[in-house]
């Protein structure tokens, strides 16, 4: 089972998208997917697609230990094989009780080894835009690596990276426990195509390749890897939402010199989890794009 975080530096950078798209096109490439709405107070990835059946609990009760079964936090979409666990906390009580809880951190890990969640190949887990206790829990869920998703605005990068490593220095502790913290994948999202964002893209890709980041605290070692896929800012990335279907559904072929959205997901896909390409594959081929 792979267990894949999506992170970013603030609100409003497309990891719910993305995050749904992502569960959307794995569960229809047939692996079993599980989508948690990590974003405890407002949820969006989990409302992206209509529910088959919702589960009397969500992410809080899961968190707070209120259920005897976590199975009974899970609730069906109406995506065959996605499986979904509902942000309900629109109070906020959550981040208190996790920083206050001996095994806060842990919390999220712990209960995702629970057999009622084997039956799944991937979980995708989003997030809400920020830093802190919600969010490191979620980091030390990741089975290898997390995805964190930023828009080609290098202010909003810089403090990605140096947020991500405070984040990844505070949960340093863990790794005496045997714990791997994730290597963080930076999906770059929401491409205009001008000069800015074509100058500003060169210069995040030499910084992250460069390693022009501090990880010192961090013991030297390599914190971020960018993914080859690019996302452009397209009126189809927000048609997914309007019509609850995962995007890749609605464009395999375009006239458009940017990829159709069906193809930029089963490149997003490929780079993520290379282990289930030829299920990506077929689903591509299925829906007339070009592999
Ligand atoms: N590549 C894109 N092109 C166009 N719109 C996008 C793209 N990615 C995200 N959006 C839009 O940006 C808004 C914020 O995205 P969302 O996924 O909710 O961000 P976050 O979860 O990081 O706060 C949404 O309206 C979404 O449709
Ligand atoms: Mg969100």
């Amino acid at each position: 089972m792979k267990i894949l975080p999506v992170i970013s530096p603030k609100g409003g950078e497309g990891k719910s998208t993305f995050a749904a798209y992502l569960a959307g096109f794995l569960a229809d490439a047939g692996l079993r997917t599980l989508l948690i709405d990590g974003d405890y107070s407002q949820p969006t990835a989990s409302s992206i697609y209509s529910l088959n059946y919702e589960a009397p609990a969500g992410l809080y009760e899961l968190l707070m230990q209120m259920v005897p079964e976590p199975a009974q936090a899970i609730s069906h979409s109406s995506i065959t094989n996605l499986d979904v666990i509902i942000s309900n906390d629109p109070d906020e009580m959550l981040p208190t009780a996790m920083l206050h809880a001996p095994d806060g951190r842990l919390r999220l890990r712990n209960v995702l080894q629970h057999p009622a969640f084997a039956q799944y190949d991937t979980i995708i887990v989003d997030s809400k835009g920020a830093t802190g206790v919600m969010v490191e829990l979620t980091l030390l869920s990741a089975t290898g690596r997390a995805m964190g998703i930023v828009k080609p605005v290098l202010p909003d990068v810089r403090e990605f990276l140096r947020g991500s490593i405070r984040m990844l220095t505070r949960l340093q502790p863990f790794e005496n426990y045997g714990i791997c913290l994730p290597e963080i994948a930076i999906l770059v999202n929401c491409i205009e195509n001008t000069i800015l964002d074509r100058v500003s893209l060169a210069e995040l890709t030499a910084i992250v390749t460069n390693k022009r980041y501090d990880t010192s605290s961090l013991g030297k070692r390599d914190v971020y890897h960018l993914l080859n896929t690019r996302i452009d800012s397209l009126d189809i990335y927000k048609l997914g939402h309007v019509k609850a279907q995962p995007v890749h559904r609605l464009e395999c072929k375009t006239n458009r010199k940017s990829p159709a959205a069906a193809e930029t997901m089963h490149s997003l896909a490929s780079e993520l989890f290379p282990e289930w390409r030829i299920q990506f594959d077929a689903l591509l081929e299925s829906l007339g794009g070009n592999v």
